[in-house]
């Protein structure tokens, strides 16, 4: 039976995606760390909307972890049409306020781990002539951001990686999106040091599931990037024809303020 994979779906984005998912009748599977999260939504979702829903326990930092994903999906029997690359980790401050491992952990949830279930799941898609993929990026996507260095470069990889295989499966029968959302209010954005959420000026925070319903509809329409949001799109629009010079200085001005 096919089913939708979702990475990070224990909490925020991930989960109102696999919310959203499951009220269009699409059965699931969840991935994230937390085990008892996943098998409660799946419990719900699955009685709430007649969808089948498995809950696989997975950490993403592991370098084996999208293959054992893979693995254990095809021992189940379960052919993912769509994948959902959500799980996303984020560090915030100069590149010396985090340790090298907490970096590294972020490369591998952000990119390397997208970039592996995608190659793994994208060949039986095309085999089957149907599929999509959704990569969450983000509008930190588009510019380099001073004090979320690490964050936003492997958010601009996702968005050009994204953009690139959208070409390359045209024609197939499968499509690749990228969302690219603004600050959502969800734990990702919280400080434990009593700051406020992370915002930007002028620019309201999206709820995630404002954002999960936008990214469901751009990927079933298999467009090849969605950003979500009128305002996150006019804050996007209005740094494509700046000057490199001034793009990345004003990110870093902007950052100041998060
Ligand atoms: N919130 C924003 O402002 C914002 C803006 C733009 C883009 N995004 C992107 O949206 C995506 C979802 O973010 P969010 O805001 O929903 O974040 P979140 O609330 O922090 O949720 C992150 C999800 O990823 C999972 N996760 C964390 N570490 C993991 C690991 N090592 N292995 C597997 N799963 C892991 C978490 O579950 P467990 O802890 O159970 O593993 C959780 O389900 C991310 O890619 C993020 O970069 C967010």
């Amino acid at each position: 039976m096919a089913h939708t994979l979702i990475t990070g779906a224990s909490g925020g984005i991930g989960e109102q995606l696999a919310r959203v998912f499951a009220k269009n009748g699409h059965s699931l599977v969840l991935a994230a760390r937390n085990i008892n999260k996943l098998q409660a939504l799946a419990g719900e979702l699955s009685s709430a909307h007649g969808v089948d829903c498995i809950a696989i326990a997975s950490d993403l930092t592991s370098p084996n972890a999208a293959e054992a994903l893979f693995n254990e999906t095809r021992a189940r029997g379960v052919d993912v049409d769509i994948l959902i690359n959500n799980a996303g980790l984020l560090c915030e401050g100069p590149l010396q306020a985090n340790d090298l491992q907490t970096h590294m952990n972020l490369i591998q949830v952000n990119v390397s781990a997208c970039t592996a279930l995608a190659w793994l799941y994208l060949q039986p898609m095309l085999e089957a002539k149907r599929g999509r993929i959704l990569n969450v990026a983000s509008t930190s996507s588009f510019q380099p951001v001073p004090f979320l260095s690490t964050y936003a470069a492997s958010k601009a990889y996702l968005l050009s990686f994204s953009e690139a295989l959208w070409i390359e499966t045209r024609g197939t029968g499968v499509t690749v999106t990228a969302l690219c959302p603004g600050f959502t209010n969800t734990d990702m954005i919280n400080r434990d040091d009593g700051r406020k959420p992370m915002t930007l000026p002028f620019v309201r925070n999206m709820e995630a599931h404002e954002v999960a319903e936008e990214g469901y509809a751009a990927c079933m329409a298999g467009k090849a990037m969605h950003i979500n949001g009128r305002m996150n799109q006019a804050v996007v629009e209005a740094t494509r024809f700046q000057p490199r010079p001034m793009r990345r200085f004003l990110s870093g001005l902007i950052a100041k303020g998060f």
